[in-house]
């Protein structure tokens, strides 16, 4: 049996299967054989901006051979909504210094622009060796600010996603497939 349906109902919401948890994994995989490739003979450091990440992030480390270390941050743009405000704050900040590391960034969907616009800027002023960014799910349609992705999962249309570790109002985080939400 499939883990997963197509078409869920959650009283006025629909979940429309846009992107199966096979598809996730193959591209993860993908991913990190870039990673794997761009980063030999190196020792990144890992920055996972939570809560969304946290699914991506864990599958990702997963299939990476180089030596890592990781960490994560929190920024704050959406609160319960699903319009990014513009304003990022960042909330929980870096415990250990970046200076001469080479920081990927890992982030479960780029939507406006202005939380990655914010949080590579913020991390940039820190003197990294380099510094990169990883984004699951992109959605250039609603870019409001230019982000340079350097690695890239998959390019979605402008619907609202939940699963992988995304949510509505902090639900929905734990399915393991990708879903459009549909109003009724
Ligand atoms: P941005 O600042 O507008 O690019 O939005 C980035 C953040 O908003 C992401 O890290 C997500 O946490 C959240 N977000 C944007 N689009 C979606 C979506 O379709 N579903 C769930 N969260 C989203
Ligand atoms: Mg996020």
């Amino acid at each position: 049996m499939r883990g997963h349906l197509s078409l869920r109902e959650e009283g006025e919401m629909r979940l429309r299967l846009l992107i199966s948890r096979e598809e996730i994994e193959r591209r993860v995989r993908e991913l990190a054989d870039l990673i794997n490739r761009d980063y030999r003979g190196k020792n990144p450091h890992l920055v996972g901006v939570l809560t969304g990440s946290f699914i991506f992030l864990a599958d990702l480390v997963r299939l990476l051979t180089i030596p890592l270390t990781l960490e994560f941050v929190r920024v704050a743009s959406y609160g319960a909504g699903r319009e990014s405000s513009g304003e990022v704050k960042l909330l929980l900040g870096l415990a250990d210094s970046i200076e001469g590391r080479d920081v990927l960034v890992v982030e479960d969907i780029v939507d406006s622009g202005y939380t990655a616009d914010f949080l590579m800027k913020e991390l940039a002023r820190r003197n990294p060796a380099s510094l990169k960014l990883c984004v699951l799910f992109d959605k250039p349609s609603r870019r409001k600010v230019p982000v340079r992705i350097d690695y890239r999962g998959f390019e979605i249309p402008d619907v609202f996603v939940v699963g992988y570790g995304l949510d509505l109002a902090g639900r929905y985080r734990n399915l393991p497939d990708l879903y459009a939400l549909e109003e009724e």
